[in-house]
């Protein structure tokens, strides 16, 4: 029996996260994601820098957190496992903590057990649901059955929220605005001391080369918005933002790894941490 039996991957059209796969180095991709993630290639020669960049940034942001003294995680827009996944970070520091992954990828899920190896004293679920729908989402029994919502919960929404896209091309036509109020929406299901964790795809620095990707990615079938700096700090509105601030993703708290050499304008993303007062 193959790992995915009775699961529809629709191997023929590109997937973000099997895009994403492919840049880092991974082999859960196919030739139509090869396909359309060479195209990118093309345009933005550094992708692959940015997308380890942007895993580092994940692996600093969520060891930052456990170290805080969070103890439990929910992490929105997983990605197919890369170890370390966010849980061996948060359990290295704290084998208690609980995290819960969710990701709307089939794929995603047929690789989930690798997600679900969690140390003994500490948990991991995993949920497929749709970040477009907060409310479903945050019902979904096995996330009340594994996070405690009256405590503080640490929200990753890394590299996910620009696949959602505002305006009229937005698939449910709620207008604009939409990844605001979805993000608003998680916010205010989190109790105090609670961290929001963003990555985000910018134009800021290399305009027209991102303009081409979005294109690539629009023409695959998956939509991509970047955002500039104002509209991605619009996402920690009324949350203290830790230092240093909503800033290039290789430059919150490099710790010295690798990922430190990516200029701004190879990793094109911003990435902040803040907490609910
Ligand atoms: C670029 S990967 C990011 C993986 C990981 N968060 C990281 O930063 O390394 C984006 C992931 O978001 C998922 N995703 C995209 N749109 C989503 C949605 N509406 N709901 C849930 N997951 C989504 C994709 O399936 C993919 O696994």
């Amino acid at each position: 029996m193959s790992l995915y039996d009775g699961v529809d991957l629709r191997l023929n059209v590109p997937h973000s996260a099997r895009m994403y796969d492919y840049y880092l180095g991974g082999f859960t991709n196919f030739a139509a994601d090869r396909e359309a993630a060479g195209q990118a290639l093309a345009a933005l020669p550094w992708l692959r820098s940015a997308a380890r960049a942007n895993r580092a940034f994940v692996h600093r942001s969520t060891r930052a957190l456990a170290e805080a003294g969070l103890d439990q995680f929910l992490d929105i827009g997983t990605g197919i496992p890369t170890s370390p996944n966010l849980h061996e970070i948060a359990q290295a520091v704290n084998p208690r903590a609980r995290i819960v992954y969710v990701d709307n990828d089939p794929i995603v899920l047929s690789h989930a057990r690798a997600l679900l190896t969690g140390a003994p004293g500490g948990r991991t679920a995993y949920v497929e649901a749709d970040l477009a729908d907060p409310a479903a989402l945050l019902a979904a029994p096995s996330l009340r059955g594994t996070l405690d919502l009256s405590r503080p919960v640490a929200l990753s929404l890394n590299a996910v929220l620009h696949f959602i896209p505002d305006g009229a091309g937005a698939p449910d036509g709620a207008g604009t605005r939409r990844a605001h109020a979805i993000v608003e929406h998680l916010k205010a299901a989190l109790a105090p001391g609670s961290a929001l964790v963003i990555s985000h795809v910018t134009a800021d620095f290399a305009p027209e080369e991102i303009a081409r990707v979005t294109g690539i990615y629009h023409s695959a079938g998956t939509p991509l918005q970047a955002r500039t700096h104002h509209e991605i700090t619009r996402f920690l509105a009324g949350w203290t933002v830790l230092a240093p601030g909503l800033v290039p993703v290789p430059r919150w708290r490099p710790a010295g790894s690798d990922d430190t050499v990516v200029t701004d304008i190879e990793a094109s993303g911003y990435a902040a941490v803040a907490v609910k007062p």
